[in-house]
């Protein structure tokens, strides 16, 4: 391996960074180069070891490294790196992770065909297509339209960016495909609607019902929503409000694409997020992340069998369906899926992440004593905090985004990682496996971190 200080120099001078500003970046941070990760902590090059609040990005689910896993691939590997799933052909690591996937779902849903991707956005995408496929066959190819909610977050595709109502992502990139609008989220600590929930009458669903008779029902495919928001502020909605969202789709004959791509696989406490909202029916499921807990790039999209089925009765036959990625359905990615839902299942990590989680939010609440700290919400292991400038007035702190940067830029100085959101949040996501000693390291470095970022920033 190259030594330490070419390896930085490499770094800066090679490297892109995602959402990472190339000229901020040079000048002011060095790169935190990770080079070893275990459990809860990872070590960096300079071999210090730190708490990974975060599990990377929300998506390692059973801690890094697990051995379970590493063999799992290690024997995939050996056997059969790869093979095409295109034209029928198949390998039995897939198989069985379609099959597993769907024995997890109320069978009442008929939740019964699943393919894999390497990704939440490759997820999406394909679902997008899906869907106007499935009502083009029928004669219905105006009903293309995708409806999302400002603060959610599909991916970074073409599509899935304009499906993601975080408009930072939209700029200088036009155009974006067409076909795609949003409408508001249930963000009810600053409703736009300025209601308050329970007395609010739930103002959000009714835009969504007017956007739907403005537009027309028979011009929406599907409507896409992530159970709890993530990347957009951590948002769980309040518990009426699926229940409604999934009545207001049937009413008008829109399928609803459930983005489970941060809340599957335990994260929330339940195996799948959806499981909070009253069993919600969704149409289709978009997963990543914690499906294969990051340790080899996983996807899924799970899909109704009637929607299958109409697809393929209705589709040319000397068509087959005109969507694939040379990486779909990989046999190494899905055997590490495979053995990572075994693992979650068998260490009880559902269950421990709704504990932990229960105490986790609990020792952020204590948070709520510094002046900044406007709002603090999650559930299971998905977990923020907002800060404001004023509790009052819920302002964000100026420079915009400044204090959610240097919270995580402190908590880092004391060996904790944690990230910020455009939406002037910090959040707090590890791996499902995390014990309460290093849950109390994590508090103690953001309860060091907010009063040294109020004193720099607030003047205090
Ligand atoms: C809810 C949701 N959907 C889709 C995506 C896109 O996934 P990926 O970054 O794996 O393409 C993300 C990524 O964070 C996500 O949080």
């Amino acid at each position: 391996m190259v030594e330490k200080e070419l390896m930085i120099e490499w770094d800066k001078k090679y490297l892109i960074h995602p959402l990472t500003h190339p000229r901020h970046f040079e000048l002011h941070h060095p790169p935190r180069i990770i080079v070893e990760g275990k459990g809860t902590m990872i070590k960096d090059i300079n071999g210090r070891e730190m708490i990974d609040g975060f599990a990377g990005l929300w998506c390692v689910a059973v801690g890094h490294s697990h051995p379970k896993i590493i063999e799992a691939v290690h024997n995939q590997m050996k056997k059969l790196p790869y093979f095409t799933s295109f034209h029928g052909m198949s390998t039995p690591p897939s198989i069985e992770l379609a099959a597993k996937l769907v024995s997890m779902f109320d069978p009442s849903y008929n939740l019964t065909r699943a393919w894999f991707t390497c990704d939440g956005s490759e997820t999406n995408e394909t679902n997008f297509k899906i869907v106007r496929l499935y009502w083009a066959l029928q004669g219905k190819s105006e009903k293309y339209k995708i409806i999302s909610r400002r603060f959610g977050y599909h991916g970074m595709g073409m599509a899935t960016t304009a499906a993601t109502a975080i408009f930072p992502f939209h700029w200088n990139i036009d155009p974006l495909p067409e076909g795609f609008f949003n409408v508001a989220a249930p963000y009810c600590y600053q409703c736009e609607f300025d209601k308050t929930y329970p007395g609010c009458d739930f103002e959000c669903l009714t835009e969504l019902e007017e956007t739907i008779e403005d537009e027309g029902a028979d011009t929406i495919a599907a409507i896409i929503a992530e159970p709890i928001i993530g990347s957009g502020g951590v948002i769980p909605p309040p518990k009426e409000y699926f229940p409604r969202l999934r009545e207001i789709c049937d009413k008008h004959g829109i399928l609803l694409i459930l983005d489970e791509v941060i809340t599957g696989f335990g994260r929330t406490g339940k195996m799948f997020g959806h499981e909070h909202w009253g069993g919600i029916r969704p149409d289709i499921l978009s997963f990543a992340k914690g499906i294969s807990s990051a340790h080899i790039p996983l996807g899924a999209s799970v899909i109704r069998g009637d929607i299958y089925d109409t697809i393929g009765e209705l589709q040319d036959e000397r068509m087959p369906l005109m969507h694939g990625f040379t990486y779909m359905n990989h046999p190494v990615a899905c055997a590490a899926g495979l053995a990572n839902i075994k693992v979650i299942e068998e260490e009880g990590l559902v269950q421990r992440a709704a504990e932990n989680g229960k105490y986790l939010l609990e020792g952020l609440e204590t948070l709520r004593k510094y002046d900044s700290v406007g709002d603090v919400r999650g559930i299971g292991l998905l977990t923020t905090i907002e800060l404001v400038a004023d509790k009052e007035k819920k302002t964000p702190i100026q420079p915009e985004n400044s204090a959610p940067e240097l919270v995580v830029d402190l908590c880092w100085e004391k060996g904790v990682y944690v990230r910020s959101s455009t939406m002037e949040t910090v959040s707090i996501a590890p791996a499902l496996i995390i014990d309460r000693p290093t849950i109390d390291k994590i508090i103690d470095a953001l309860d060091k971190s907010i009063p040294e970022m109020e004193k720099r920033l607030l003047k205090k």
